[in-house]
């Protein structure tokens, strides 16, 4: 029987029966928009408006001015993304109205990452063209080299742009494949000289491991630089706007400085590539493939130039997935599962007014 000492909870989607459960049993009244697409906003702010103590979040949810303005006048302590990005969340209007939200950074990084190097796989060795064959009964006969022919990824130069906590991760995978890393940190992100030095010792004791086969190397160089070299290029930077943010970083101009056999893989956030300049580049063949899980807008509209069917063949699609391991969206662990770090975030907040997993940490200066 819900009573009106128990704070109060909206969530804009089901986050995970067994973190919500969590939440309950700590004395938590929790409401769960119960279908898959997102609330109208006009919901979520009369929820707002009704004195909720907490808003759980996804991404698919535009919190602006107007949400926050409303939760200023209504008591809310705090926005709970269920996810580390946060580009639907307006942060100056959380400032304006002095209200924190949080995200769920870490326990996302290595489902993130995997999922990276495998569409990365996926795209070079033409998983699916391949599998098309044989579901439309087109495998004849084997062939040294028809119907057609992928790329390896051992041994080859990987660009990873973005040297965060996934890039790092991912960067850690191509170790593993002896490749060519080289390194670009347009945001200048700290440590990244002693990660260098730390994934060298690793080569060493690779290379100790199968003395002969030719080691695999990394650096920290300059985006034009990795570009031009990169067999693939992996992005792993957040959305940043202005004059040196990365908005469209992969645009015509930077596609131009890839090699015509080399693939872009894009987990990061869709804006990061500029798609028509992208669409262009495939298929003019200046290009050899691409694998996105992230898009301008979501989910990817009927008329999207990625859509043309003269790019099945090279082009890999898939559903801003990165994430989407069971372990990784819904363990109740705060140190394991996004469900779980998200409530863990929302209960410091309102039971102790701070989490380490507070974005705006500014409204406390
Ligand atoms: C997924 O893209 C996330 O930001 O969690």
């Amino acid at each position: 029987m819900p009573s009106a000492l128990q704070p109060r909870v909206f969530a804009t989607a089901d986050i995970g029966a067994a973190a919500l459960d969590r939440l309950r049993a700590a004395g938590y009244e929790v409401e769960v928009y119960p279908r898959i697409e997102a609330p109208p906003y006009e919901l979520i702010l009369a929820r707002v408006q009704s004195g909720i103590a907490g808003l759980i979040t996804t991404l698919r949810d535009r919190i602006d001015e107007g949400i926050f303005a409303a939760g200023a006048a209504a008591g809310l302590k705090v926005v709970a993304q269920d996810a580390v990005g946060f580009d639907n969340i307006d942060r100056a209007a959380a400032d304006r109205h002095r209200i924190p939200f949080t995200h769920t950074p870490g326990v996302l990084t290595d489902a993130t990452a995997e999922f990276a190097f495998f569409i990365l796989g996926a795209v070079a060795r033409k998983l699916w063209p391949a599998e098309k064959l044989v579901r439309e009964q087109r495998w004849g006969a084997w062939h040294p080299y028809h119907p057609m022919l992928g790329d390896e990824v051992t041994g080859k130069t990987v660009a990873v742009v973005g040297l965060g906590r996934i890039g790092r991760a991912f960067a850690q995978k191509c170790l593993g494949f002896a490749m060519h890393l080289l390194c670009v940190e347009p945001a200048g992100a700290p440590g990244a000289d002693g990660f260098i030095a730390g994934a060298s010792r690793v080569l060493e004791a690779f290379a100790a491991l199968a003395p002969g086969a030719p080691p695999g190397s990394i650096r920290l160089v300059s985006l034009r630089e990795a570009l031009a070299a990169a067999d693939f290029v992996s992005l792993h930077v957040p959305l940043l706007e202005g004059p040196n943010g990365t908005r469209h970083l992969i645009n015509d101009e930077t596609l131009g400085w890839m090699k015509p056999t080399a693939y872009l893989i894009n987990t990061s956030r869709g804006p990061v590539v500029e798609e028509a300049a992208l669409a262009r580049a495939l298929l003019a063949g200046r290009l050899a493939g691409a694998a996105l899980d992230v898009f301008a807008t979501e989910p990817l509209p009927a008329a999207s130039p990625l859509r043309d069917p003269r790019l099945e063949d090279r082009l890999r699609l898939y559903p801003h997935f990165a994430s989407a391991g069971a372990i990784t969206r819904l363990s109740p662990d705060p140190d394991r599962g996004m469900a779980g770090r998200c409530v863990q975030a929302l209960r410091d907040v309102i039971e102790r007014g701070d989490s380490p997993f507070i974005v705006n940490r500014e409204i406390f200066a």
